[in-house]
């Protein structure tokens, strides 16, 4: 599985603690900064992890910022991409078994390192279930395509 991750400043020290993570279940994963603690646009650093997904660079992406909702909001503004914002386990199973959501969007000054953790693992972890869900995600994607 290869997965693209990247943050704002906002999101520096979770991205680094979840590289750390992703390395340590030995996961293929390109990081995508920033480099330094500086102020940066989260849309800029949202937009090459969600197209690398979206065109099937990478299987999953993972976003941070400080609350998670502008990274989570500026990749869903791209086709393909179902981003999910999670703060807790049990969404993070949800969204991949219901939604088949293939980034994941947190905020490092929502949760902590460890919950942190155990949301990536979940969410990398659950298979996507199909069946009824499949025609939702399909209904999904008549939108992206002009269905009003
Ligand atoms: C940056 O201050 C902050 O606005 C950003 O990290 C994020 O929370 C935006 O949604």
């Amino acid at each position: 599985m290869k997965i693209a991750i990247s943050s704002d400043h906002g999101g520096n020290n979770l991205r680094h603690e979840i590289m750390n993570l992703l390395a340590e279940l030995g996961l293929d994963y390109t990081d995508f900064g920033p480099d330094s603690n500086e102020s940066v646009d989260y849309p800029d650093y949202a937009l090459p992890v969600s197209k690398g997904v979206a065109n099937g660079e990478f299987d999953k992406g993972i976003l941070i910022c400080g609350t998670g909702i502008g990274m989570s909001i500026a990749a869903n503004k791209v086709d393909g991409i179902r981003c999910a914002l999670v703060h807790d386990v049990f969404s993070a199973k949800a969204t991949r078994g219901h939604n088949d959501s293939n980034i994941l969007a947190m905020g490092e000054r929502v949760i902590g390192p460890g919950l942190a953790r155990e949301i990536v693992t979940a969410w990398l972890d659950t298979p996507f279930e199909g069946g009824r869900h499949e025609r939702r995600i399909a209904k999904l994607t008549e939108l992206e395509n002009g269905a009003r």
